[in-house]
């Protein structure tokens, strides 16, 4: 059960990739720490308007860039942001390219997921209660499209949909492994986003990703491999897009009604219902 009752409530969540760690624009800050069943978030969660628009800012690996993706609290973080009364949760990231059209420096709102981690608690839901949410579409189809429009106006070249695999890490992937996700067709590679995908639909949150590219991974030919000094001098300039992005999608995405993201649990397989966390 999510325990509420916080003076404070947000409209929308932000969980921040490498890189950003603050937005433009956000007034009357203040900054909470949200204790979870658990345990605890990545970092302080920040509070404040922008545009008129409550937002929980959190940051994914913690504003000092100390958790990797394992070791990063998918469910505190996704458990606290839902505390604090938000509806909708955008997620932004950094990723690879697995498409020669998708250029360093593009922005692609991912449709689709495949889940390659292997030790990532992904669910909220154990311990005696089983619940089976659908997940055909992880993405919310109305939150992508008002970032998809704010992207646009922004300047921004942005691809519509798309595969994000998503991989354990910490290490970037082999060259065989990226030919081979080349053949599945993704159009990204990531390491953060599906737990909390999953969690987001487990909490009845509309989630959807402003995913930032970096690199091309490690199988273009011509291009050299992916070094953590490249990926963070392009995320540099990426961050200062989605920070544009972000200020200009906000007030429409928070005006967006109720959607079926939001009613998940209703849907879904619950072995004891008694047990739905509300
Ligand atoms: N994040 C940014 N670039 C990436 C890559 N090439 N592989 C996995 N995660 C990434």
């Amino acid at each position: 059960k999510v325990r509420r009752g916080r003076a404070w409530q947000a409209d929308v969540g932000i969980i921040g990739g490498s890189g950003l760690y603050d937005l433009d624009g956000l007034r009357q800050v203040k900054e909470v720490s949200v204790r979870t069943p658990f345990g605890a978030p990545s970092d302080a969660v920040v509070l404040g308007e922008l545009d008129g628009v409550r937002i929980a800012f959190l940051s994914r690996h913690g504003r000092g860039h100390t958790r990797s993706p394992s070791e990063i609290n998918y469910r505190a973080n996704v458990y606290a942001l839902k505390s604090l009364g938000i509806r909708r949760l955008i997620s932004v990231s950094a990723v690879g390219s697995m498409k020669e059209s998708i250029k360093p420096g593009h922005v692609v709102f991912p449709d689709q997921f495949i889940d390659l981690t292997k030790q990532r608690e992904s669910t909220f839901f154990e311990g005696g209660a089983v619940a089976h949410v659908a997940f055909g579409e992880p993405i919310c189809p109305s939150l992508a499209s008002h970032l998809s429009s704010a992207a646009h106006s922004v300047g921004a070249t942005a691809h519509g949909g798309g595969t994000y695999v998503c991989i354990e890490g910490p290490q970037f992937s082999t060259k065989a492994e990226s030919r081979l996700y080349r053949q599945w067709g993704v159009s990204v590679i990531g390491m953060t986003n599906l737990p909390e995908a999953k969690l987001a639909r487990e909490a009845e949150l509309c989630y959807a990703t402003i995913a930032l590219v970096t690199d091309y991974d490690c199988w273009h030919e011509t291009e050299e491999p992916v070094t953590v000094e490249a990926i963070l001098a392009t995320l540099r300039q990426n961050v200062a897009l989605a920070k544009r992005l972000l200020r200009a999608s906000i007030p429409s995405a928070a005006a967006g009604g109720e959607c079926a993201c939001q009613r998940a649990l209703r849907e879904a397989i619950v072995t004891d219902p008694a047990r739905i966390p509300a």
